[in-house]
């Protein structure tokens, strides 16, 4: 049969033109609108309709275009989002409904959202939050919580939307990139490759654990068409990356031995129609499985999985000790105590790992969604052997990252391809691929004991943590160090002893998941705190006030902050919300239905513990007046973007109109270091601050104006007025740089921190961020089933640069943590897709309140905090609580599923 004749051809009208297009029979919709039509705003988040994120209109129905044959849309009108925002007056309405409310962070499930949403307006002009509920549950999001999302289609037909804020700092301006998420216009790292690159798609290990051999790789690739297959062999340089120095463990592909499942042993390069037509039972690879140790008891009992870093698995450990813990547990007065399990917490964004590569000159240049360029980089400088110089990453969109788009994915394997073949390489995830193969959050099994006097003050703490950091270390070493420092919460605790080890297991790599460990550990710290209060007949809320953190208060590491310490200010805030939920408390109208209200605190230090952390932000002043913001610190759907612009704008004193962005590029862009840990704020918010700074005084120096002068952008002439005078500096008059710039600055921010020593102590971070939240669930006691009501969540950010932001950070962090508590957990063979492994619908988010706080850091940019860790740490604790408050059932392992709750009822006798 000839190639053509297995294609048939398909006629439709796509957003208002009418198009044929050529595709073999049963190719999905979502394939041909893409690749064959260039309909890139249509998204792919797991092509088995479990996301949404693909959704069209055909013939006015929203479907999900990946389940859907290309030959069915024969004859019919598809409408995907890029058309519908251009052309269709609802469309029109939600895109500035969208903008105002912050509906979308990331961007990658804003297509979906939108197009099931202009559905729904075109039957329910003006629907109410239940309509949309209803009409949007086809379509999952990471980032936003859903409730702003609901709240823009409500609002889509009402009149009244506010008049956008000035920009100024605290000002709840909509993001700057905002606009082109919500009409499909973002370019993700499935987006931008060109048409005739190259496909690329990774073999990975069956096992957990297996030893393997290839059979003949040149003559499989010869005879199927492919390019080359790549596998160790090809790696010039180390064949070993990780994300902490000393800690490179990970190689690119396996060397004989795949220790964990879903792990990389070689990649097949070739056309996109070779690749995809490949049979992959016929590879050439014999696999020889071998005992697989998953948990750390196992592996602690069992050969090491890397004999040349120890004689065990045991990775490394963290340690704080002050005062004398067990001396004071022995004098309490009352002592809680208990063992505390997790499970592996999947990031699953919607867009999977993609990006592209090709070789300019010397030059290889990866296009790839990433949170860490600068660490991209110099990771692969060391696996291909080439200097720095000779690779340039250009990060795309990200849809989502959370922490795991810290770590290497797609970029070791397309720069590898690109410069073997000279041709651009791409590649994009399977849901199922990036599920194996990503960092989760880490399993934690904690013994923790805590102590209290009868005047309700804590006396002493001890806690015992391993971390399950799977087959390599990735941010393993970070969670270890990080947890001992957490462990005792933003309270007060003079003697205290926490440990924590990372543990390697045949588990996937465990990394970064907003919190570096601390939601675990505040888990069995604040499920405690209620058990401490309950033997006191103390209130749990008033139990956390009295000891919580204050200016002037040594932390457990010996740290004391003068100003800025806001913990209490939260927990207080929660008062008037705490009393009228008791009211409600109990029993509901079913008696098998039991209402309850927990409440559990939370804190997080912003940037590197105790490690150099420094972000730069250069900007430059064009002779024709264009102000300049290189702008590096990754938006991941945060809002780095905005909230960087903002503070560089009221630093320099000009409005965010008069700025020209030009984002995160290693060849143009300095480096503002990785977005993980709440840093980019504080840190690069620092950063871009000075350079505000720097950049308005070589200004003003041109006309020798004062620094109370205002600087005024109009029609690309900038105006200096100063004491009632008006300069007009000519910028053309002055000589350029090397990019163009007739002025430019270049300022870096580092936090100032310091060591810890043996015992843990020191100050580890310049500022923590504080958080307490409020949740009212129901538990229905025949079912084991737990339904969230509502949640306050109280927030210090020292000061809220963009309100709007704050809250979306909050709603998304509290979405998160609700998913911990009840239903997430990633488990290998088992829980692979988005269809098995549950995150929360648009219909498990209840209305979530967001109280801000704004007690000033003295280090922070305006005084302001980080916010990312701090928005998920305190939700999860507090559902628990809820939950034993509701019941008298103190639910010890995570996710709190029906079948544990309704077995631990079950236990305490209920029916
Ligand atoms: S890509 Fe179609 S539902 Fe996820
Ligand atoms: S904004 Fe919904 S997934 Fe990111």
């Amino acid at each position: 049969m000839d190639k053509n004749s297995r294609l048939s051809l398909t006629a439709f009208t796509l957003n208002g033109q009418m198009v044929e297009v050529d595709a073999p029979p049963g190719e999905r919709l979502s394939h041909s609108l893409r690749e064959r039509l260039g309909a890139r705003d249509v998204k792919i988040g797991c092509n088995a309709g479990d996301c949404g994120a693909c959704t069209v209109l055909v013939d006015g129905a929203p479907l999900c275009a990946c389940l859907m044959a290309t030959q069915q849309a024969m004859g019919k009108v598809v409408e995907t989002v890029s058309g519908l925002a251009a052309d269709d007056p609802d469309a029109k309405a939600l895109a500035d409904s969208f903008q105002a409310h912050q509906a979308a962070q990331c961007g990658i499930c804003t297509p979906g959202m939108m197009v099931s949403a202009v559905a729904l307006l075109r039957d329910s002009p003006q629907p109410d939050a239940t309509q949309v509920a209803d009409a949007l549950s086809g379509v999952l999001c990471r980032c936003t919580g859903y409730r702003k999302i609901i709240d823009a289609v409500v609002a889509a037909h009402i009149p009244g939307l506010e008049a956008p804020a000035d920009g100024s700092v605290g000002s709840p301006i909509p993001r700057i990139d905002g606009a082109a998420k919500i009409a499909g216009a973002e370019r993700f790292g499935d987006d931008i490759a060109p048409p005739d690159a190259l496909v690329l798609r990774v073999i990975r290990a069956p096992h957990d654990h297996a030893d393997f051999t290839f059979g003949d790789l040149s003559g499989f690739a010869r005879s199927h068409g492919l390019a080359t297959i790549l596998t160790a062999q090809d790696v010039p340089g180390r064949n070993r990356f990780g994300v902490i120095p000393g800690f490179e463990d990970q190689p690119v592909f396996a060397e004989g031995r795949a220790r964990f499942r879903g792990e990389a042993v070689a990649a097949l390069i070739g056309p996109a129609e070779a690749v995809t037509a490949l049979d992959m039972t016929v590879l050439p690879i014999t696999w020889a499985a071998l005992p697989a140790a998953m948990t750390c008891d196992a592996a602690m009992a069992a050969l090491p999985l890397h004999p040349d870093r120890g004689e065990t698995n045991e990775m490394c450990r963290g340690f704080v000790q002050c005062g004398h813990a067990e001396s004071a547990l022995a004098e309490a007065d009352v002592v809680a105590k208990g063992l505390f399990e997790t499970g592996f917490v999947e990031h699953a964004y919607i867009e999977p790992e993609a990006g592209f590569a090709e070789v300019h000159d010397r030059q290889v240049v990866v296009h790839a969604c990433t949170q860490a360029p600068g660490m991209d980089r110099e990771a692969l400088a060391a696996i291909l052997a080439q200097p720095l110089d000779q690779i340039r990453i250009v990060p795309t969109a990200v849809g989502g990252g959370f922490g795991s788009k810290l770590d290497l994915s797609v970029q070791p394997f397309l720069a590898l391809a690109a410069l073997k073949t000279r041709r651009a390489v791409r590649i994009a995830y399977g849901r199922v691929e990036s599920m194996q193969s990503s960092t989760k959050r880490h399993p934690a099994r904690m013994q923790v004991k805590i102590g209290a006097r009868k005047d309700g003050r804590l006396s002493g703490m001890a806690f015992d943590g391993d971390f399950n950091t799977g087959a390599y270390a990735s941010w393993g070493p970070t969670v270890s160090n990080r947890v001992p420092i957490h462990a005792s919460g933003p309270y007060r605790i003079s003697d205290y002893r926490a440990k924590a080890r990372g543990i390697y297991t045949n588990g996937p790599p465990a990394g970064a998941f907003r919190g570096f460990g601390v939601p675990q550990a505040a888990i069995a710290q604040e499920s405690l705190f209620d058990d401490l209060a309950a033997q006191l007949g103390m209130d749990p809320l008033e139990f956390r006030i009295l000891n919580a953190l204050d200016n002037d208060t040594p932390t457990v590491t010996g740290q004391v902050f003068e100003g800025g310490v806001g913990i209490k200010v939260c927990l207080e805030a929660l008062r008037p919300a705490w009393q009228a939920a008791h009211a409600e408390s109990g029993r509901t109208g079913d008696p098998a239905i039991r209402r309850g209200v927990g409440v559990a605190a939370g804190w997080y230090g912003c940037g590197n513990t105790s490690l150099p952390n420094p972000s730069t932000i250069k900007a430059g002043i064009r002779p024709d007046g264009t102000i300049v913001l290189h702008q590096g610190a990754m938006d991941i759907g945060q809002g780095a973007n905005t909230v960087i612009a903002q503070i560089f704008a009221q630093a320099m004193g000009v409005t965010m109109a008069d700025l020209t962005l030009i984002g995160g590029d290693t060849q143009v862009t300095p480096d503002a270091g990785k977005t993980s840990a709440s840093r980019q704020t504080f840190v690069s918010g620092n950063a871009a601050k000075l350079s505000g700074e720097t950049l308005r005084a070589q200004l003003l120096a041109l006309v020798n104006a004062g620094p109370e002068a205002q600087i005024v952008v109009s029609d690309g002439q900038i105006s200096i007025t100063d004491g009632g005078q008006m300069h007009m500096p000519d910028l053309r008059a002055l000589p350029v740089d090397g990019e163009g710039y007739s002025l430019a600055a270049s300022e870096t921010y580092d936090p100032p921190t310091l060591p810890l020593d043996e015992n843990g102590q020191g100050s580890p971070y310049a500022q923590f961020g504080y958080a307490a939240h409020l949740a009212v669930v129901d538990v229905d006691t025949r079912l084991g089933t737990v339904t969230p009501v509502r949640l306050v969540a109280a927030h210090d950010v020292g000061r809220a640069i963009n309100p709007l932001l704050v809250e979306g950070q909050v709603h998304g962090g509290v979405a998160q943590g609700l998913g911990m508590a009840l239903m997430e957990e990633y488990i290998p063979g088992r829980t692979e897709n988005l269809h098995d492994y549950l995150i929360p619908t648009i219909g498990d988010v209840p209305p979530i309140e967001t109280l801000i706080i704004e007690e000033p850091d003295p280090h922070g940019p305006f005084g302001a905090k980080g916010l990312g860790e701090h928005a998920l740490i305190p939700t999860a604790p507090a559902i628990l609580n809820a939950i034993s408050r509701a019941t008298g059932v103190r639910i010890r392992q995570v996710p709190a599923t029906p079948a544990r709750v309704r077995a631990a009822l079950k236990e305490a006798g209920y029916a």
